[in-house]
């Protein structure tokens, strides 16, 4: 029996690939999208897919009343805690892609899914080499105190940090907060200067022409550095086996886990 998918969000950049990926995977079915600008069609004629037969919805109350296992949300920031909560209290385990959720988006999304004993898994990258960052870097932060994030990406990225960089401050604050040798609020000239505080890391967030996504951890030790950096590429297929895997794994967990690593043997 093949495992049931709605997917908020399929006629994005990441969405299509997405659907295409889940169509073509034997134990996966689509029975359900969210687009605001296709509802009432079939996914299929949208992407130019002959033998997909999935109905599109213009609301998400309308995608979730069709019976599915999982949903996976990749729409935008302003909307996705919304629909996120919305699929937990109709009973569905979710994977989250999309960015922009902060700390106390996820303590309320964590709330309630312990509380519907569903499981929740978000990655602010599903991309591998991106996952093996956060990995590497919280190894890292077991022997090197001191370190800071630099987040980059293209000049229409409306949120700051990104899921990426956001994701990656919150697995090296479970080692502690990185030393400040000058506390940020001691320091002279404007303290925006030292980035945001994001979980007790320092997050600097460059939005320019030329970029597409990128995450650098930087550790410091007296007289030597370790720099650890994720550079993504133009195209969404990085994200489509992650969140594969994720969709698989997802039925399994309670709560909310953050992560991918955290469902992958090492
Ligand atoms: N975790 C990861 O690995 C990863 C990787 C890449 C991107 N992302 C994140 O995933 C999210 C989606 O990225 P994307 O590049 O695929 O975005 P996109 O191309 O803008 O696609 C957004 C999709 O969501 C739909 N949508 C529904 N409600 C929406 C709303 N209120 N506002 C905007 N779109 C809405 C859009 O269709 P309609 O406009 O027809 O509604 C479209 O299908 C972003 O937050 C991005 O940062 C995460």
């Amino acid at each position: 029996m093949s495992l049931k998918i709605c997917l908020l969000g399929a006629t994005g950049w990441v969405g299509k690939e997405l659907a295409l990926a889940i169509h073509a995977e034997a134990d996966l079915s689509l029975v359900s999208a969210y687009s605001r600008s296709h509802g009432g069609e079939n996914l299929g004629k949208v992407l130019g897919v002959a033998d997909m037969a999935t109905p599109v919805f213009v609301t998400i109350e309308e995608a979730l009343a069709v019976d599915a296992d999982v949903v996976v949300e990749y729409t935008a920031p302003a909307v996705a805690k919304t629909n996120v909560l919305a699929a937990i209290a109709a009973g569905r385990h979710v994977v989250i892609g999309t960015s922009g959720l902060t700390e106390a988006d996820f303590t309320e999304i964590a709330a309630a899914a312990e509380k519907q004993r569903v499981g929740v898994l978000a990655a602010g990258n599903f991309a591998i080499t991106a996952v093996l960052l956060q990995r590497f870097a919280e190894i890292a932060a077991k022997y090197v105190p001191q370190w800071e994030v630099i987040d980059y990406a293209g000049a229409g990225k409306k949120d700051a940090p990104s899921g990426t960089a956001r994701e990656l401050a919150y697995r090296l604050s479970q080692q502690g907060d990185s030393l400040k040798e000058v506390p940020i609020d001691q320091t002279v000239g404007p303290k925006e200067s030292r980035g945001a505080d994001i979980n007790g890391t320092q997050v600097h967030s460059l939005r320019l022409p030329g970029f597409i996504l990128s995450a650098e951890a930087i550790f410091g030790l007296p007289d030597e550095r370790l720099t650890i950096r994720h550079d993504a590429g133009s195209s969404a297929r990085p994200y489509v086996a992650g969140t594969l895997l994720a969709i698989r794994k997802v039925g399994g967990l309670k709560g909310l886990t953050r992560g991918l690593d955290q469902v992958m043997t090492f």
